[in-house]
């Protein structure tokens, strides 16, 4: 049995990746850490077997990691639109502070 950590559990890639692996459950323990507690009731029906907090808060990321064989690593930071684009130009987008796909990914 090999206890996985899974971040980014709530993304469109995270979600597929728990679910698969809790369907396999005599060979993985899933762990999963997000942010947002009503997406992870939404997506999977309950809270249990999930961390949350950000991936920039240390101390929940160690408890969640804590005893885990393997981490899958799926937090991806989320691009902002820059305003609205002026008709026929293409949008602009940005990172909020602190928030970069260095910091998140
Ligand atoms: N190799 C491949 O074929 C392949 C295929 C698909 C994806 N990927 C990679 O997998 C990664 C995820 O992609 P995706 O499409 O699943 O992205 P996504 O749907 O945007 O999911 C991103 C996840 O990161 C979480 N997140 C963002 N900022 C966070 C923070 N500060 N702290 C904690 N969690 C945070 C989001 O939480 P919320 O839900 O709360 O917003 C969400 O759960 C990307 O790196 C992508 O390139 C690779």
């Amino acid at each position: 049995m090999k206890k996985v950590l899974v971040t980014g559990a709530t993304g469109r890639t995270g979600s597929l990746v728990v679910k698969k692996l809790r369907e396999k459950s005599a060979q993985f323990q899933v762990v999963g850490l997000a942010r947002n507690e009503a997406k992870v009731k939404e997506i999977f029906g309950s809270t249990d077997g999930f961390f949350f907090g950000t991936i920039k808060e240390k101390n929940v990321v160690e408890k969640a990691i804590s005893g885990c064989d393997i981490l899958v690593i799926l937090t991806s930071a989320v691009p902002q639109i820059k305003g609205k684009p002026e008709p026929g130009t293409r949008p602009e987008f940005y990172f909020p502070e602190g928030e970069s796909p260095e910091e998140i990914d």
